[in-house]
């Protein structure tokens, strides 16, 4: 068992359990393609400079607007999908709402008539205002969403009531988005072109959202900052070397798993991260997420005496915000012990278990549950994912494949409108 760590207090630590060495060089190489990555001359990296490029006037400005909607709403819909949606969502699920702000219900995440037929009844009769983010201005769900909310305001506020109610986050200059933004008069956000929808968490893609829940932005930042530093870099490196000799040894899936329910949408984005930054060109390794305890009585078996095409990645919480006692009644074993050391004897049961059936396993130490971990964990994934990208020899910032699913669909329903 090798171990590393951070020397900083609240950094993530990294142990390889039963899992192959990078290959020779990879950390030099890695050193060299985090210094392109911040050069500025590689397409898509723009996030890449993110931890030291947000400024105080930008966080300001998303403070601003934050504070203004938490004024004038009681219920913020955020309205996007995929890396325009995973992030705030996995921020809210995992931080929670802090103080009296709107709650945040999120649309444009799929297609369904019931989903949103509901949201539309559960914000009847609250103050409302509406976040569209859309890089490109034109995806077919949060088109849908925004075009529902949208009347809706109009409806409620007037439409110049309702210009006054919409933010909108997306491209500078091109798209349909920008374009009725500017003349609306919406308050609107620019995602960088130089940084795609997976990337953009620590954009106002992610920020805003988070800002109106009352989460401490500027921590979330210094975490991403801390996850910047030569030691994490170092590590992000370690992973990425061991994740693609990996690779090489014939895993195909990677298990992103947890045992903090409110972990889950955070699996979800690393999910999107890693699936469409590597599935590509016929390579990558197929990303899914468990919540354990939980799907240890569904998935459990597999994990210990099925095919063993995966390996896993272990997001362990060292500090979990809450505990319970359990209590007399819940028997001998149990009574007297805390519930968070009963999930922790799951968890190193379940290592134990699955190394002897041997299962190589990343185990990834999150110091706890707060803007500045969730900012760090954010920031390293990224690089991760853009270290073993560049080590697989595809382009971890393009997702050709979803672009063709949309104008697929598109022509699809071209078709059926002309028929
Ligand atoms: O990561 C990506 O690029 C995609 O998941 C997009 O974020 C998603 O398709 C939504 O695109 P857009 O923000 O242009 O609406």
């Amino acid at each position: 068992m090798r171990k590393t760590g951070h020397e900083a207090e609240r950094g993530i630590e990294l142990e390889f359990l039963g899992c192959p060495e990078a290959q020779d060089g990879c950390a030099e190489r890695l050193e060299a393609v985090y210094e392109g990555l911040i050069s500025g001359r590689e397409g898509f990296t723009g996030w890449a400079a993110l931890p030291e490029r947000a400024d105080g006037p930008s966080v300001a400005r998303v403070l601003e607007a934050a504070a203004r909607i938490r004024s004038q709403s009681e219920a913020l819909v955020v309205i996007g999908i995929g890396g325009s949606y995973l992030g705030a969502r996995a921020a809210l699920e995992l931080l929670g709402r802090r103080g009296r702000g709107p709650e945040l219900l999120f649309a444009g995440q799929n297609i369904s008539g019931t989903y949103h037929a509901d949201l539309l009844d559960a914000v009847s009769g609250k103050e409302l205002s509406v976040c569209v983010v859309s890089k490109s201005g034109t995806t077919t769900e949060p088109s849908i969403a925004f075009a529902v909310f949208r009347d809706l305001l109009h409806e409620r506020y007037g439409r110049e009531g309702a210009a006054g109610r919409i933010y909108a986050i997306t491209d500078p200059s091109s798209g349909t988005l920008r374009a009725e933004a500017d003349a609306e008069g919406y308050t609107s956000f620019e995602i960088p072109p130089d940084i795609g929808g997976r990337y953009s968490v620590l954009t106002p893609v992610g920020l805003l959202p988070m800002a109106v829940a009352g989460i401490d932005i500027a921590e979330a930042l210094a975490g991403a900052r801390l996850a910047a530093s030569p030691a994490l870099r170092s590590l992000a490196g370690r992973m990425a070397g061991v994740r693609k000799a990996l690779m090489d040894s014939g895993k195909s899936v990677e298990v992103f798993e947890q045992y903090e329910p409110s972990m889950f949408f955070f699996t979800e984005w690393m999910k999107q991260l890693f699936g469409e930054s590597e599935g590509k060109e016929g390579k990558g390794l197929f990303p899914a997420g468990l919540s354990f305890s939980t799907d240890l009585h569904s998935m459990g078996q597999f994990l210990q005496e099925g095919s063993q095409i995966f390996f896993e990645t272990l997001l362990d919480v060292k500090r979990p915000p809450r505990d319970l006692a359990v209590p007399a009644g819940a028997g001998p074993l149990l009574a007297g012990k805390s519930m968070n050391e009963v999930n922790r004897a799951a968890l190193e049961g379940v290592v134990a278990a699955h190394r002897a059936a041997g299962v190589p396993i990343i185990r990834v130490g999150v110091p706890d549950v707060s803007p500045h971990s969730f900012g760090q964990m954010v920031f390293f994934f990224q690089l991760v994912c853009a270290f073993t990208g560049r080590l697989m020899g595809v382009d971890p910032f393009n997702q050709p494949g979803v672009e063709r699913y949309k104008s697929e669909m598109k022509r699809l329903l071209g078709a059926a409108a002309s028929g």
